[in-house]
């Protein structure tokens, strides 16, 4: 089910897995490899994670192993993710989804394991439910965005109502996510990366014809451009959606997260380096609250 240890270590490599990770996995591997439960566990594993490939909305979650060592448990998606490639990498193939665009995709897995690196100090994927999408021919990153295939459904209606948004449930709708670890978000970049899904989602999937782009994050927030600079690149991505109402419900820890690394981190110890590090902390500080921005526009 899994390469060997010489193969593990650069397919690990390929898939951007911090350099200070491999060895660590590689020597796990072996553990896996040769205990009967661990692979057991593995197959039943992948099984659920390349079942109805290329599908969207379909809920996977991966069960999660219990098992005494931290470090094996923390790990374990990372094996998951080498074990389902060869399907995965079938699937691409069978769309024509160029190997570059496939690459640069699937080294999601080590910009998690970095995420979860910055936080804990420890090898271990951070949320293996999220690069389900990557694996399963989902969701691709195209120049500096990521792009999630979508159904405009009743979630999204939800969120959207009041954003003016004309759409049948079922239509399909391109999810934009913003990638950590990945420098600034030119509106140069954000223009070439959807130049880009046009003409990729035009080649490689002609059969689903998106209507709207959709976006949920914390960089949504209107209330971001009350201490932000006009010209900067968050508040000029907010300007390309139009935004639905507020939230209810505060998420204010999505972008001490996203800033500063750790979602519990104490907000009076914030530090105050940057633009978006005084918006944040500021505005925690002052009683205030963030919300995730439901924005969308259309295609
Ligand atoms: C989205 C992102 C690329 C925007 O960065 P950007 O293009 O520099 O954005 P802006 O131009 O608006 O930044 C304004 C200022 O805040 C700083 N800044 C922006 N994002 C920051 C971050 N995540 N951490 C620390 N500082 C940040 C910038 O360096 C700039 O600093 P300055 O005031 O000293 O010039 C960046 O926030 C990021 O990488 N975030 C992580 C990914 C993420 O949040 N994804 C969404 C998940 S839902």
């Amino acid at each position: 089910m899994l390469p060997d240890a010489d193969e593990l270590a650069e397919v690990l490599l390929d898939l951007a897995v911090p350099h200070e990770d491999i060895t660590e996995l590689v020597r796990m591997g072996r553990r896996v490899m040769f205990d009967p439960e661990l692979l057991r566990f593995l197959e039943m594993s992948v099984e659920e994670l390349v079942r109805d490939m290329g599908e969207i909305n379909s809920a996977v979650d991966l069960p999660e192993l219990d098992w005494p060592s931290g470090d094996l448990q923390r790990c374990f998606p990372a094996y998951v993710f080498v074990a389902a490639l060869p399907y995965t990498r079938a699937y691409h193939r069978e769309r024509g989804i160029p190997a570059e665009v496939s690459r640069r995709t699937l080294a999601d897995l080590g910009r998690n394991m970095a995420v979860h690196r910055r936080r804990y100090g420890l090898a271990g994927v951070q949320s293996p439910r999220w690069l389900t999408h990557h694996f399963r021919g989902e969701l691709y990153q195209l120049g500096r965005l990521q792009f999630e295939r979508s159904r405009y459904g009743e979630w999204t209606a939800r969120a959207l109502a009041g954003a003016g948004v004309d759409l049948a449930p079922g239509t399909p709708c391109l999810s934009l996510h913003i990638p950590e670890f990945l420098g600034p978000l030119a509106p140069a970049a954000c223009d070439r990366s959807l130049a880009l899904a046009g003409e990729f989602f035009t080649r490689h999937y002609p059969d689903e014809k998106y209507r709207a782009a959709v976006c949920h994050s914390w960089l949504l927030d209107p209330q971001l451009k009350r201490y932000l600079r006009e010209r900067s690149n968050v508040v000029r991505f907010q300007e390309r959606f139009r935004l639905a109402p507020q939230d209810a419900e505060p998420a204010d820890s999505e972008p001490v997260q996203f800033v500063f690394g750790d979602p519990e981190l104490p907000v009076e110890g914030l530090p105050r380096r940057t633009g978006v590090e005084r918006a944040v902390g500021d505005h925690l500080r002052a009683g205030g609250h963030w919300y995730i921005g439901r924005g969308w526009f259309p295609l």
